[in-house]
């Protein structure tokens, strides 16, 4: 998990060009223990660039260097904020999404980061709309 978090500030960061902070963590879930002796990779994206933060996405393979076949372990969610150098909130570059799964990545982005600013107590749920559709009948 560590290795993750600093693979999401390096993706974060590419993205800036400035120091990032991590701001949360969203569920990790685990789908395969990586064993000992296997090698772990490790893709790290920003998925969508908000005003100052970033959601990046991570996905973890492990690798039986011995049999050579590689098998999913895990995946999470990241954010991160840029930093100016006093270590206030800067904004960040937008992100265009190019493919059908960035596009995926990013449009979901908007109801996790909703999410997210509910459970850290820094939206009113009334206020996400894009989240709250996912609840309601058409
Ligand atoms: C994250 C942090 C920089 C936010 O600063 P802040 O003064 O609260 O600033 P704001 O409320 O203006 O929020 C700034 C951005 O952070 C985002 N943010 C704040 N809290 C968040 C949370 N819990 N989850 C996700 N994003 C969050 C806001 O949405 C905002 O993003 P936006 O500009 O893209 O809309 C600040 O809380 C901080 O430094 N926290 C400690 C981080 C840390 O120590 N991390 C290391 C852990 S090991």
């Amino acid at each position: 998990m560590y290795w993750m978090d600093i693979a999401a500030a390096i993706a974060a960061m590419k993205h800036c060009n400035a120091p990032v902070v991590t701001a949360s963590v969203d569920n990790i879930s685990f789908e395969n223990p990586i064993g000992l002796g296997n090698a772990v990779h490790i893709e790290a994206k920003v998925s969508r660039a908000f005003t100052t933060s970033m959601e990046i996405y991570i996905r973890v393979w492990g690798e039986d260097l011995t049999q050579q076949f590689k098998y999913k372990s895990n995946e999470a969610y990241y954010t991160f904020v840029a930093l100016d150098p006093n270590r206030k909130p800067r904004t960040v570059p937008q992100l265009a999404p190019e493919t059908e799964e960035e596009q995926q990545l990013f449009d979901g982005a908007l109801r996790r980061r909703q999410l997210r600013l509910i459970l850290g107590g820094k939206m009113k749920p009334d206020d996400a709309i894009e989240l709250k559709a996912l609840f309601m009948k058409p």
